[in-house]
């Protein structure tokens, strides 16, 4: 959601920060624009609606010689998508651009304020308001840019990372984040400023996280500096990236969901690595060990998150209470906030998210540790906001996900709530050695039972989407460890491929939802050799008899009979979910393919959603 780049150096600005935009596209945009410092002190501000592909075109004819710059996409919150909204915006006199991530809350008072004062306003931003503030102060006080950020963000209310540069003081951006993610790369002789770090990390390992409320300030030639909004130094913490350029490529697929639905089995072998210890059927969960009583003694588990992150987490409330014996609850982070809910200090929290960014997720957070519970955080993006404000951090591993559309994160989250079962129950001596060691065999043997599956299920997948792409409307069955499952395969049914679809419980079809039954519309079907597979059954025959057609996912011998029987390999009880995931997750990918479909990009979404 938003992207800021920015640079300093001695290469191609306009380059730099164009390639920069790029890498960012994943988060999910659609307005680009870009501010460049020229070598005599004028900044040139280009920007336009659409992609950044547009912005390149527009920009052709233009003067993009230039000592520094910044550049963002933009996600619309205040006003539409049109070029003039578009960042960067200049202030009054022109002297200063500004890009911005976030949302001010309180832009209507400040611009009633400035306005006031003469300020005029020129687009429906909130960001606006803020390089308006800034220049205002500037010139008020006659003091530098740096002071004038300080005072303009002790003012706001918000969510914000923004960056600007002032064409009476070149040579530096001044960048500053709340509850928005903000990244310094250091290179030789050139810095880099960034949502996260994709776009620079073909230039440099060396990353800097800005804390929040924080201000970074990035002159030519000059170490990195980061003070408070008092203006106290804070120390520059350089951290090592280990990400490597192949993970930001396609590597001959054509799509980034492709080959991260592909990656799943190493996905899977990173997870468990040195975690799930199958010859002494032992889990060792280094980030939580210190912790462990906190855990022990809980008297209840809150899991918050959002979207794909969420129905991990429903997956992981039925492997902790199942092997732990702890109740959990499981919450939208977007609900919970503001439930007033009810939490003690005898409470474990644990915030799920991919990105570590979720505005809602890191509320949630700061909700439950205000009331005195423990945090853990589950984050794939090491140095995100949600990994630092946890109390104890356990990474997925997963490698950057570009694609909006979450398939190996997913796969990655419901490891790790494998892993705290497995470890808990271990701890709490509900689980005997025999399950343990079946469990963690049943792991370790999970990526080669999907690697070689992978090629037939995408035939399926392929096979199925020209039947099934004229359907306006799906659902999608499970029960037990399947329901997540059903609310994942729908979910990302309709954000990839735009066609509705709702998961269900199996057994709640019959309380309303089998009304809308009937021959163009289908249901998918999630029927694994366990217990409640009879049960399953008799919803399929439901639906039938009400003529729907029906896709049911389930293992070999299965004794269904349906218009189309997906079989795929079965696996240890639970863990039957690893293997109908990836199935669901190129069945949506085949469809919106077939339907033609900006598959990594669907329109409206955002990779990080940093606003609520
Ligand atoms: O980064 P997070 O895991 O916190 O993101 C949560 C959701 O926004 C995310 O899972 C979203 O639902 C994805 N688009 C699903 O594919």
């Amino acid at each position: 959601m938003c992207g800021i780049v920015g640079y300093i150096g001695n290469g191609n600005v306009y380059d730099v920060l164009i390639k920069g935009l790029q890498r960012l596209e994943y988060r999910g945009y659609d307005s680009a624009g870009i501010a460049l410092l020229t070598p005599d002190n004028k900044i040139n501000v280009y920007k336009t609606r659409g992609k950044v592909s547009a912005l390149e075109n527009f920009c052709r004819d233009k003067n993009t010689e230039s000592r520094l710059g910044i550049a963002h996409t933009r996600w619309a919150t205040h006003g539409e998508p049109t070029d003039n909204n578009a960042h960067p915006h200049y202030s009054e006199d022109g002297n200063l651009a500004l890009v911005h991530n976030g949302t001010i809350e309180n832009f209507k008072v400040l611009k009633d304020a400035l306005q006031q004062h003469g300020v005029h306003f020129h687009t429906e931003t909130d960001t606006e308001v803020l390089v308006q503030l800034i220049e205002f102060i500037k010139v008020q006080n006659s003091c530098s840019l740096l002071d004038a950020v300080r005072e303009a963000l002790k003012q706001v209310v918000g969510a914000y990372a923004m960056a600007v540069i002032d064409k009476n003081e070149p040579d530096q951006i001044i960048a500053a984040r709340k509850s928005s993610p903000l990244v310094v790369g250091i290179g030789d002789d050139e810095m880099f400023l960034a949502s996260d770090a994709t776009p620079f990390v073909d230039h440099t390992k060396n990353v800097v996280y800005i804390d929040d409320e924080h201000i970074a300030i990035i002159r030519k030639g000059e170490p990195l500096r980061i003070v408070d909004f008092e203006n106290k130094e804070s120390k520059v913490s350089v951290k090592q990236l280990e990400w490597s350029i192949s993970q930001l490529e396609k590597g001959g697929y054509p799509h980034f969901m492709l080959k991260e639905i592909f990656e799943q089995p190493e996905t899977l072998r990173d997870c468990i690595r040195g975690r799930a210890v199958a010859d002494q059927g032992k889990v060792i969960l280094n980030g939580v060990l210190s912790n462990s009583e906190k855990f022990l003694n809980a008297n209840r588990i809150i899991i918050v998150a959002c979207g794909t992150s969420w129905h991990a987490s429903l997956l992981g409330k039925s492997l902790i209470q199942q092997f732990c014996r702890i109740p959990v609850d499981v919450e939208y982070a977007s609900e919970f906030r503001y439930s007033k809910p009810v939490i003690t200090d005898k409470d474990v929290v644990i915030a799920v998210s991919q990105s570590g960014e979720t505005a809602d997720t890191l509320a949630a957070i700061q909700i439950a540790r205000d009331k005195g519970a423990f945090v853990y955080g589950i984050s794939n993006v090491v140095g995100s906001s949600i990994a630092r404000e946890a109390d104890s951090v356990l990474y997925t591993q997963a490698g950057p996900e570009i694609s909006v559309a979450s398939t190996k994160a997913m796969c990655s989250q419901m490891v790790i709530m494998a892993l705290i079962a497995l470890y808990y129950g271990q701890r709490k001596g509900l689980l005997d050695a025999k399950t343990r060691h079946e469990a963690l065999a049943a792991l370790h043997g999970l990526p080669k039972q999907i690697e070689d599956a992978l090629p037939a299920m995408r035939e399926t997948a392929q096979m199925l989407s020209p039947l099934y792409a004229s359907a306006h409307s799906f659902f999608y069955l499970g029960r037990g460890h399947a329901f997540p499952l059903a609310l994942e395969g729908a979910l990302k049914l309709k954000e990839i491929s735009y066609i509705h679809a709702e998961g269900y419980a199996s057994g709640e079809m019959k309380h309303g939802p089998i009304a809308l039954i009937e021959p163009e519309f289908p249901t998918f079907a999630l029927a694994f050799n366990d217990a409640l597979f009879p049960k399953v059954k008799s919803n399929i025959v439901e639906v039938q008899a009400r003529r729907g057609p029906v896709i049911a996912l389930a293992n070999p011998g299965a004794d269904l009979h349906v218009e189309h029987l997906w079989t795929i390999p079965s696996a240890w009880g639970p863990f039957n979910a690893f293997l109908a995931l990836p199935a669901m997750q190129l069945f949506s990918y085949e469809m919106a393919d077939y339907l033609g479909k900006d598959v990594d990009q669907p329109r409206n979404l955002a990779k990080s959603v940093t606003v609520e």
